[in-house]
């Protein structure tokens, strides 16, 4: 789960063991000298750049999803490149993939599609349908009994992705087959889901289950049993997957670790308009990582200065690329100490607009990160790893605003009590995720994708630096 707690440890770990470092490294030598520790002089003033994309809506009547993503990756990277749209193949095309091992070959997450600019929050359209949609093999009866899951899914492949596209996320139960990894990849070939890295992979913080069908586990280490992780969509400001598959291989042996997600179409339309409007102007900041530098207020005057300097470049040049998120680093942001560098994704809109049907969703990760919310229910992140969400200028949220949110995001959680072989198929743009705390062990994995239909073309391949995914998931977790 990207923007998930587990994620922040390591972000933190890993900014450590860099700082600690870069510290007996030869130099000290290039920072121009700023205040130190007046917290206000540190904070960044850049603003994103060619990070988010924005579309307009006309452009996407007809589009698919992957299409759209395919269109905004090429417009990160070339303005004039000419849109490629993305067609989806005959469903016979299905029987022909090959069942390859995916170790290496992943393409990159694709980049986030921002399209968050003059939403009329006052006039919010319907939201039709929600999620989840059920589709039980229990009751198809005959009708699966003609052939393989594999067959009956491969022949819904277009009925099912359309009811994806209308409800935001389909629970899967009772099929057979995707009770292991292997028969889990035939199910999501079957609907031509093509694989991608997750949003963080380069941070090397999300252990792969399965490599070779491109499984990642989904936050079933011990440590972390007793840690709530609230909604949240499996994006950064700069990536984004486009779709999930959640599958449950095992239930959690002494009870909880339930999956939850959430319709971010139907958290907008239970918010506050008075909240909601404010949110929406005033914009948010994420916080995902707190290194506490307070080695610099033991410094002499002058020296202080530029040793703060130089971490912060240090840091940001070196670690941030790494996790590709569009980070600032920001000096006591929190206020609470002034040596505190903290990593920062840069403002955005905490609404979107879903990149095909247009419909405006929640499309925010605060019910996750805020620190009001981590500090008032389980949480066994450490302070290294202990993520915030801030407005957009880095003032605090009004602490009723985080408490309405919450309401609203509860009060729209679906509790799924996955069962072994139970897979939950969700559109990342329409649908936020979670999972309970549990106790004993619990195997729940999932697969992230680009797109449906051919893949994307000019998707680099294992593009982000593997070996730090590598590393860390041998060493520091
Ligand atoms: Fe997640």
């Amino acid at each position: 789960m990207s923007s998930d707690s587990f994620s922040r440890v390591g972000v933190a770990g890993l900014v450590a063991g860099a700082a600690a470092t870069a510290f007996v490294g030869p130099a000290l030598s290039r920072s121009a000298p700023s205040p130190a520790g007046a917290a206000p002089a540190f904070r960044g003033t850049s603003q994103s750049t060619a990070s988010g994309v924005s579309f307009g809506t006309a452009a996407l009547g007809t589009a698919t999803l992957a299409a759209v993503a395919t269109s905004a990756r090429k417009q990160r990277t070339s303005r004039t490149a000419k849109v490629v749209r993305q067609q989806a193949p005959p469903s016979t095309a299905v029987a022909e993939r090959k069942t390859e091992d995916l170790t290496g070959a992943l393409p990159d997450c694709p980049g986030t599609i921002w399209n968050a600019e003059d939403i009329d929050i006052k006039k919010l359209p319907p939201v039709k349908q929600t999620a989840p949609l059920i589709i039980d093999a229990a009751e198809l009866g005959d009708e699966l009994k003609k052939g393989t899951e594999k067959q009956w899914v491969a022949a819904q492949k277009d009925k099912i992705m359309a009811q994806l596209q209308d409800h935001g996320a389909i629970w899967f139960r009772n099929f057979e087959t995707t009770k292991q990894p292997d028969g889990f990849r035939e199910f999501y070939e079957a609907l031509q889901l093509n694989p991608c890295l997750d949003p963080i992979h380069t941070s090397g913080l999300r252990a792969m289950e399965e490599k070779k069908h491109a499984v990642y586990e989904a936050v079933n280490k011990p440590s972390l049993a007793g840690h709530f992780v609230g909604l949240h969509n499996e994006s950064t400001f700069v990536k984004t997957a486009t779709y999930g598959a959640f599958v449950c291989f095992k239930q959690a042996s002494e009870g909880g670790g339930e999956f939850l997600i959430a319709d971010g179409a139907k958290i907008l339309e239970d918010m506050d308009p008075a909240v909601l409007e404010r949110i929406y102007t005033n914009k948010v900041r994420i916080s995902v990582s707190n290194l506490d530098l307070n080695f610099l207020g033991s410094l002499p005057d002058g020296m202080r200065e530029s040793a703060s300097d130089f971490f912060q470049d240090l840091i940001f040049k070196v670690v941030a690329p790494k996790f590709d998120m569009d980070l600032e680093m920001v000096y006591g942001a929190d206020q609470s100490n002034p040596y505190r560098l903290q990593a920062i994704e840069h403002a955005q809109s905490p609404i979107n607009k879903h990149p095909v049907t247009g419909q405006p969703v929640w499309f925010c990760n605060l019910h996750n990160h805020s620190r009001y919310l981590r500090d008032r229910r389980p949480c066994t992140v450490p302070e290294v790893g202990m993520t915030d969400v801030y407005s957009g200028d880095l003032s605090a949220i009004p602490y009723d605003d985080v408490r309405h949110i919450n309401e609203v995001c509860e009060k729209n959680i679906q509790v799924m009590a996955m069962k072994e072989g139970d897979v939950v198929l969700l559109d990342n743009y329409r649908v936020l995720h979670g999972r309970n705390t549990f106790k004993g062990d619990r195997k729940h994995a999932v697969t992230w994708f680009e797109s449906c239909g051919e893949p994307l073309a000019n998707n680099q391949k294992q593009k982000p630096d593997d070996f730090m995914n590598e590393l860390i998931n041998k060493t520091l977790v």
